[in-house]
């Protein structure tokens, strides 16, 4: 998953230049940073994901943590200073591994998956969408090392309130949700405008063949190819739906 159409940038103009590229050519470079990098090859060798990077708009680099490892048996977490259960992801690992890669990608955000991070959703997702370079670390045990947050981190992300064993699925979610969002991964574009959550509101119902299924029949008005009824139809039900099940989106409706 390494990029081979991008030549490699030497001084700080280049990067500027290529940053600038790729993001009017809307290619978005994410690189992951994990011990399990394993966990992260299926998610996006299917489907949207992987036709995002066959097309060229998105690139995916998974990068095994422990290469920066301070010892030979690749070691990345240590105790926790003041006891307790559970390891810390150290500083240094971390840090030379983000320095290295800054080198060449200049990252618009560095982002630390976390449940004690700001909850992930269809808003963070656009804007992310927009950006050229972005590194997710994927954190294990009891997290990472706070100096790390508090020198590198630009952004915390939580996909919500619960614990995972570890970032890497959260990481995946986040880069699922992102990548459909990049220009041209869709083949229909506006179906990701159409999306819940994109105008804060959730998405009418759905139906397709057969116009009868064991009595239960496709609302009237699809059927009557009167494509302004439809969208009026569909309107009203996705505000209906939305106040029913989700009236704290309704704020600003
Ligand atoms: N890592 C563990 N749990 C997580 C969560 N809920 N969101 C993001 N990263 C996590």
């Amino acid at each position: 998953m390494a990029c081979s159409l991008w030549p490699e940038a030497k001084f700080p103009e280049q990067k500027e230049f290529l940053s600038c590229l790729s993001y009017l050519c809307s290619m978005l470079h994410i690189h992951l940073l994990t011990v399990l990098p394993e966990l992260l090859e299926s998610p996006f060798s299917h489907s949207i994901m992987k036709r995002a990077q066959e097309k060229g708009l998105l690139e995916i680099h998974v990068h095994q943590l422990r290469k920066w490892a301070v010892n030979k048996y690749g070691m990345v977490d240590d105790y926790q200073y003041g006891g307790g259960a559970g390891m810390v992801m150290m500083c240094e690992p971390l840090a030379n591994a983000i320095d290295e890669l800054q080198k060449d990608y200049p990252f618009d955000e560095i982002i630390y998956m976390t449940p004690d991070g700001s909850r992930f959703d269809q808003r963070k997702a656009n804007l992310l969408s927009l950006k050229g370079n972005l590194l997710i670390i994927c954190g294990h045990y009891k997290g990472i090392d706070e100096r790390i947050r508090q020198q590198y981190v630009t952004m915390e992300i939580s996909i919500g309130d619960y614990v995972l064993s570890g970032g890497e699925l959260a990481a995946a979610v986040v880069v699922d949700a992102i990548g459909r969002l990049i220009p041209g991964v869709l083949n229909d574009e506006t179906s990701a405008l159409t999306d819940s959550f994109q105008d804060d509101l959730l998405a009418p119902p759905v139906y397709t063949r057969p116009a009868d299924f064991r009595g239960m029949k496709v609302p009237e008005i699809l059927l009557q190819g009167d494509p302004k009824k439809v969208e009026e139809w569909r309107y009203e039900q996705a505000l209906e739906r939305t106040k029913e099940r989700r009236p704290d989106l309704m704020s600003d409706v």
